[in-house]
């Protein structure tokens, strides 16, 4: 997730610019650039490492009236200098937020052709691409970009410049968001509203597979075969503090609803239903070394212990590795037994957490491959640990981990069949309906939201509970851990999560009207064994909200509240009932006054032990 800009008009774009990229900072702060044309119609790049602060201190003065720019999210390649946007070729300079899945085979390609990369990314394809058949066709930069997006696979919301062209941009998108800010003998791209309100509230949204040519007096917009369509203008009711947030009241309801995304990027480029396999270019590990694998060791912290303990259930399950999961903080003061054949996955969406590091140091000096799983590109851990695994969630600013949650799910779903393939555990058929079905989750994800009206009902109705339980089966434990969590730690209730045959054993005894128990319950190889626990409860009079499939006619008799979920296979259940205990905590917490993105106490990324 990165973000983009473009200006053309009278103002100095200079400062046009770095103000609607401050703006998109929430989009990514690793590196940032621009690609300005100067007063004599030179192209000049400015780019840097770090915050957008640190590319202004490098600008100079520069009477320029046009130019692009980019606050970058790094998906491949590390966050430096030379990875920053815009990139070059000729004369044209491209920034993109978006993922080209096929840039490898294309990078083989313009090489051959002689075209030179300095970048490990996949977006100096574009620029090459670009200026390939704008070389082949000079004169018209459009027809250039259109070509070059016939041969593209991925995502991109993307900008372009020219010398050759001073007086016009060009955009395009595909799956990222793009729009334009209209103004008086000015025209404005960026990626989201909040980087052109300083300047203007009148503004279009593209869509899918659409390209425009801005100039300083006029837009307009074609589809992918130069097409021209009509597109309406909108008027941003918004002040900037909302549109930071895209008109969400918390950033954590914001990166609730951009899960559909983020499972999208997670799930980019990875799939191969045809073949029945999962590929992840960055893994560093064979066939044979996947073969040889004795035991899986994963280590996390908070949120991403409970993404570890899913996975246990999946690698066990689907890949008959014996696997346990720790908790950084005890692992690393434990006697762990490790050996080179066992493979530690440590999980942290920050890549900061001090003591998963802690335990990465350890199970390296054990001899073992280690393999991290984070949401942030050249963070500590990706630098310590052998194998990295980016989860592209984007960045997440709520203190509550939401969106990384979920994205990390996937990436661990997408492992255990990679190693379940590797080790004929699964054979292609089951694995490419697998896949279809993940396909369809983001799409499942958005019939939850739609329903939230519910969710919020039922979290108002239990609001002034001073206890509530979560409990959950098999792979829907860990989601009733993840559940009490999310719950106790923005709406401050005391919340426990349990394995539902545990309550017998001791929980039981709390249980009482004033108690309200969640019961993750979709249909699969342990519902009735559910069904008991949540009798058990009942006869206690605690009030059960039942989380459940749409299509479960039987479960109403024996709940207070049923929360659907749309019916996907069992194994996968875990990425849908997630999204409704974020809800049901999000409104909780909303019903109850509480600082919701920061609540007391925590913070984002604990670095210390
Ligand atoms: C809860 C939450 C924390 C983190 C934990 C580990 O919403 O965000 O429990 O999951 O502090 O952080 P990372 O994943 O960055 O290692």
């Amino acid at each position: 997730m990165c973000g983009i800009v473009g200006y053309i008009g009278e103002r100095d774009a200079v400062s046009v610019l770095i103000e609607s990229l401050k703006k998109l900072e929430y989009r990514g702060y690793d590196s940032a650039g621009l690609a300005l044309l100067d007063g004599k119609g030179k192209s000049c790049v400015f780019k840097t490492e770090g915050e957008i602060s640190r590319l202004e201190s490098i600008l100079p003065e520069l009477p320029a009236r046009i130019g692009i720019g980019h606050t970058r999210w790094a998906t491949h390649g590390k966050p430096n200098t030379i990875n920053a946007h815009p990139h070059v070729s000729g004369s044209i300079s491209v920034v993109h937020n978006g993922i080209i899945e096929n840039y490898l085979e294309l990078k083989e390609s313009l090489e051959s052709e002689g075209f030179v990369f300095v970048s490990d990314t996949d977006t100096e394809v574009l620029a090459h691409l670009i200026n390939k058949y704008y070389l082949k066709n000079p004169g018209d930069l459009a027809i250039a970009i259109r070509s070059a997006l016939g041969e593209v696979r991925g995502s991109y919301a993307l900008s372009v410049l020219s010398e050759e062209h001073p007086h016009e941009l060009i955009a395009a998108r595909k799956d990222s968001p793009l729009i334009l800010g209209l103004g008086e003998h000015e025209n404005f791209i960026a990626s989201d509203i909040p980087a052109i309100l300083k300047y203007t509230n009148r503004v279009i949204y593209m869509e899918n597979l659409e390209m425009v040519r801005v100039k300083r007096d006029s837009v307009q917009v074609f589809d992918l075969d130069g097409n021209p369509r009509f597109k309406e203008e909108h008027i941003i009711p918004w002040n900037l503090e909302a549109a930071e947030k895209a008109g969400y009241p918390h950033f954590m309801l914001k990166e609730i609803h951009e899960q559909t995304n983020s499972i999208h990027e997670t799930l980019a480029g990875r799939l191969q239903e045809l073949e029945g396999d999962v590929i992840f270019d960055e893994l560093d590990l064979d066939k044979e070394q996947i073969q040889n694998i004795h035991r899986i060791e994963i280590i996390a912290c908070g949120t991403s212990f409970n993404a570890g303990l899913l996975g246990k259930y999946l690698f066990e399950g689907l890949t008959g590795i014996h696997t346990d999961v720790d908790n950084g903080s005890e692992f690393r003061y434990s006697n762990p037994v490790l050996t080179p054949s066992t493979l530690v996955i440590a999980i942290t969406q920050s890549g900061e957490t001090a003591d998963t590091l802690a335990a990465v140091r350890e199970a390296t000096s054990y001899g073992c491959t280690t393999l991290a799983i984070t949401n942030v590109v050249g963070s500590t851990i990706s630098r310590e640990a052998s194998n990295i695994i980016y989860t592209r969630a984007g960045p997440e600013i709520g203190v509550a981990a939401t969106k990384s949650f979920i994205s990390q799910l996937v990436v661990l779903y997408l492992l255990v069949i990679h190693f379940a393939r590797a080790r004929s555990m699964m054979d292609a058929d089951r694995v490419g309906k697998l896949l279809s079905e993940l396909r369809k989750i983001p799409g499942h994800v958005s019939r939850i939201l739609e329903d939230k009206e519910n969710i919020q009902k039922c979290a108002s109705r239990f609001a002034e509970s001073k206890d509530y339980f979560f409990i959950g089966r098999n792979i829907n434990y860990p989601i009733a851990l993840e559940g009490a969590l999310k719950l106790k730690e923005i709406s401050y209730i005391h919340a426990e999560g349990y394995a539902a045959g545990e309550l017998k054993h001791g929980p039981l005894a709390l249980i009482s009207e004033d108690v309200p128990v969640v019961a993750i319950a979709p249909q699969g190889h342990t519902y009735d064994k559910i069904l008991s626990n949540i009798k058990e409860v009942k006869s206690r009079d605690a009030s059960v909200i039942a989380i459940a499939d749409s299509d479960d006619g039987e479960i109403a008799k024996y709940v207070d509240v049923v929360l659907t979920v749309p019916k996907t296979d069992f194994i996968l259940t875990p990425l849908l009932t997630t999204v409704v205990v974020q809800l049901l905590a999000y409104y909780t917490a909303l019903e109850r006054n509480c600082s919701i993105d920061k609540p007391r106490n925590l913070a984002k990324s604990v670095t210390v032990e």
